[in-house]
């Protein structure tokens, strides 16, 4: 049965996840934590294993720190995980569709035109990407006009911003109804129209790039760039430690992204560069600009 226009918006659908790296099983759990049922589809099996057995460790979190009180199993029972390409589970119910796959716009516009095959004409379609323009995505869509950028941060459950990328074909129905999705999750939406970096990104990132050349000029110790904002500014994380947070690779990708659209205030330094080849990747990997012990 297809479903009503608005249904998603009150809570029921289901949401399907592509990709369930760092951000996708980050979406599914925020979803799962808000009585949904969610749909991940991943490369293989195994890999929908890992990506299923991360988003139980974030519900257990959830749980001890009170913020679960249907418990684990209950939200797991709503969770179906499985290989991309298989058929949806959800079938019609389907009140949006994010994919979360890495950075690369072929690899998103592939993914994004096997979902507008599989997914109801009247689910919305939505992107997690960082920087790439929804324009650029929304070119291969036939019905762009559903299509909207969602733009969650890491870590996702204690995140409260999610920012909705509005592309030159979304609709204001789109746009209503995306924050209506985000809105139960407990975050708050910034409407952002699609120009490179949106605002998070665009300001995000190149503080980051001019903490990491303040690195390079040896102008103070990791530490103490990071203390320059967070006692400083009151930011809550210092720019090195939210590159490690967020990935080095990630990083690097949307300042190589952005470079040729905003100018040379985005060239990626030779310092990240250099880390990114050595595989110093941040917190994923232990050790980026500040090692993190292995558990
Ligand atoms: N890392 C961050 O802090 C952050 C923050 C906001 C947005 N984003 C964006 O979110 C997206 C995902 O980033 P991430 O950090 O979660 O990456 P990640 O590498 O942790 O996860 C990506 C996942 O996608 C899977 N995948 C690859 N191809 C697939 C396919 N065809 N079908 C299904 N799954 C596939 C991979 O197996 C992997 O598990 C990117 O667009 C990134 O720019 C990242």
């Amino acid at each position: 049965m297809a479903h009503s226009e608005g249904q998603g918006e009150r809570g029921t659908g289901t949401v399907v996840v592509v990709g369930g790296g760092l951000m996708g099983s980050g979406i599914a759990h925020a979803f799962l934590v808000a009585g949904r049922r969610v749909e991940l589809l991943e490369v293989d099996a195994s890999v929908a294993a890992a990506s299923r057995a991360r988003i139980r460790q974030h519900l257990e979190e959830s749980a001890r720190r009170g913020r679960l009180e249907e418990g684990v199993e209950r939200a797991m029972s709503r969770l179906e995980v499985h290989k991309s390409g298989d058929a949806l589970a959800a079938a019609e119910d389907v009140a949006v569709a994010i994919e979360a796959v890495p950075e690369m716009v072929p690899l998103k516009l592939e993914v994004l035109a096997l979902l507008e095959r599989v997914v109801p004409e009247e689910a919305l379609l939505a992107t997690n990407t960082s920087s790439i323009a929804i324009g650029e995505l929304a070119a291969g869509l036939a019905r762009p006009g559903r299509f909207v950028g969602l733009h969650f941060f890491n870590p996702v459950p204690a995140s409260l911003l999610v920012e909705i990328v509005v592309g030159a074909t979304t609709t204001p129905a789109t746009v209503e109804r995306a924050r209506s999705l985000v809105e139960p999750l407990g975050k708050q939406a910034i409407v952002v129209r699609d120009s490179p970096g949106f605002a998070t990104s665009r300001l995000g990132v190149l503080l980051g790039l001019e903490a990491i050349r303040m690195l390079e000029e040896q102008v103070a110790t990791p530490e103490d760039i990071d203390r320059a904002m967070t006692l400083g500014y009151k930011h809550p994380v210092g720019p090195l430690h939210l590159t490690d947070l967020v990935g080095l690779d990630v990083r690097l990708a949307v300042a190589d992204y952005l470079r040729p659209l905003l100018g040379e205030r985005f060239e990626a330094p030779s310092l990240l560069r250099e880390k990114v080849a050595r595989g110093e990747l941040g917190r994923k990997c232990h050790r980026g600009f500040f090692s993190y012990p292995e558990p």
